[in-house]
């Protein structure tokens, strides 16, 4: 069975917690494409090289999670070149056998249009800021980490190639007032109803 789950959004809007849940309940194979971003930021040298020669140790790296890996990622992730080289790792690992869940910023939109589910997953940067910064220890001010979510929004929303954007026939979740638990159900929710659908 092919069955793919597209979830996309901003840094910190819920998108990560969501899609594990979801994998677990399914049984779908989950892959967070930020993480291929992340390392091809941190591996250093020419970015379109990195993305390139991505490899299996590179995604196994310490210090993936942190916030100057996100701010790495957002960087190398404007360039075209660098995208088409992760398009068909991607591609395949949403079609594999037994269905998968990804998250990132252009699944439903470029990845794969044709995904049976298409969550945009969203909450103010004020709120994701918060969980951030809370996530990452209160490391640094929450202010600081309040001008990064908008910078990596800017750039990732500004952006000519890929820029973030909900696909025409997306469902929006906005996670601001939501708890953990009343966002994952949702989304269970409509999975549980696609899959039935297609039964
Ligand atoms: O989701 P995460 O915060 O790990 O993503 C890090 C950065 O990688 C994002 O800010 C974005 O610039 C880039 N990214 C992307 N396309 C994806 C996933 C992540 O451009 N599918």
């Amino acid at each position: 069975m092919h069955f793919t789950v597209a979830i996309d959004g901003p840094a910190a809007a819920g998108k990560g917690t969501i899609s594990r849940a979801i994998a677990r309940e399914f049984g779908f194979a989950h892959l967070d494409t930020g993480l291929l971003y992340r390392a091809v930021g941190m591996k250093g040298g020419d970015p379109i090289v990195a993305a390139r020669s991505l490899s299996p140790d590179d995604l196994a790296r310490d210090g993936l999670r942190s916030l100057a890996a996100g701010e790495a990622a957002s960087r190398v992730a404007v360039l075209p070149e660098v995208r088409a080289a992760l398009v068909d790792f991607q591609r395949d690992f949403a079609r594999r056998e037994g269905g998968a869940v990804l998250d990132g910023r252009d699944i439903g939109t470029v990845i794969c249009p044709e995904a049976e589910v298409k969550l945009f997953v969203t909450a103010s940067a004020e709120t994701r800021a918060r969980r951030r910064w809370l996530e990452a220890g209160e490391d640094g001010s929450y202010e600081e980490v309040l001008a990064q979510v908008r910078a990596r929004d800017a750039r990732d929303i500004g952006r000519a190639d890929a820029p973030l954007l909900a696909a025409p026939d997306a469902i929006t979740l906005d996670t601001t007032e939501m708890t953990v638990s009343q966002a994952v159900e949702f989304a269970k929710d409509v999975i549980a109803q696609r899959l039935a659908e297609r039964a």
